[in-house]
């Protein structure tokens, strides 16, 4: 019987060409608040924006206690030779039954369309197939984000569902698409 390795202690680390994935601290808040409180950032998010310092520091607060119980894992995104956080890619919603976890990602306004989360998902992804033993990973992202799709399809994920009005948020009734990767799928595997 196969089982996911939820074990994030010591904090897997990792390198990929340009970034160092590492874990988030509270040394990062001020970065976490900037881009949870940038409108154009969140569009897509459906989350309330942040207005404080102490909600990001409640946040990672939070998300340290995520990564230590297995109940997911969130990498802090930064450039090789900079402490700067410049975004974040995590699982999430963890099944341990069906061996499957979902995909996240948010990356600073200043830091998009250089191919810097194409980099940090192909780490995460095969971290979640090599390592945490993922048979699936998938992702749900609001039907206007385009460069979140874009992102899904250059990795090979398929679109699953389109599931209607399927998420009540600020008194609308949003609809969400559904990605799936599979690990057989994943090239670099
Ligand atoms: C989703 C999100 C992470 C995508 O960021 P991104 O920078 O477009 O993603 P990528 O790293 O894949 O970059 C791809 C783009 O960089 C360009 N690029 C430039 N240099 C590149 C390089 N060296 N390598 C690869 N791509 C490069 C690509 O051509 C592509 O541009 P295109 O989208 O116009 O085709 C970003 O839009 C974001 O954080 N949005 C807000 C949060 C959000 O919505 N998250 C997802 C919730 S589901």
């Amino acid at each position: 019987m196969r089982s996911l390795n939820l074990n994030f202690t010591p904090f897997p680390e990792l390198k990929t060409n340009r970034l160092h994935l590492r874990a988030i601290s509270v040394d990062d808040a001020e970065w976490l608040l900037d881009m949870r409180s940038d409108p154009a950032m969140m569009q897509y998010i459906d989350r309330p924006l942040m207005r404080e310092k102490s909600e990001a520091l409640e946040l990672i607060s939070k998300i340290e206690t995520t990564n230590q119980k297995g109940d997911g894992l969130l990498w802090a995104i930064t450039e090789i030779g900079s402490s700067r956080m410049i975004g974040t890619v995590s699982y999430h919603n963890i099944d341990r039954t069906n061996l499957m976890g979902e995909i996240g990602y948010l990356l600073h306004t200043d830091f998009q369309k250089k191919g810097i989360m194409q980099e940090a998902v192909i780490g995460a992804i095969s971290y979640g197939f090599s390592n945490i033993g993922f048979h699936r990973i998938e992702a749900n992202i609001n039907t206007g984000n385009d460069s979140s799709r874009k992102l899904l399809l250059r990795n090979g994920f398929k679109k699953e569902a389109l599931f209607r009005e399927n998420f009540y948020y600020n008194d609308k009734f949003l609809d969400s698409e559904i990605y799936g990767l599979l690990e057989h799928e994943w090239p670099k595997n």
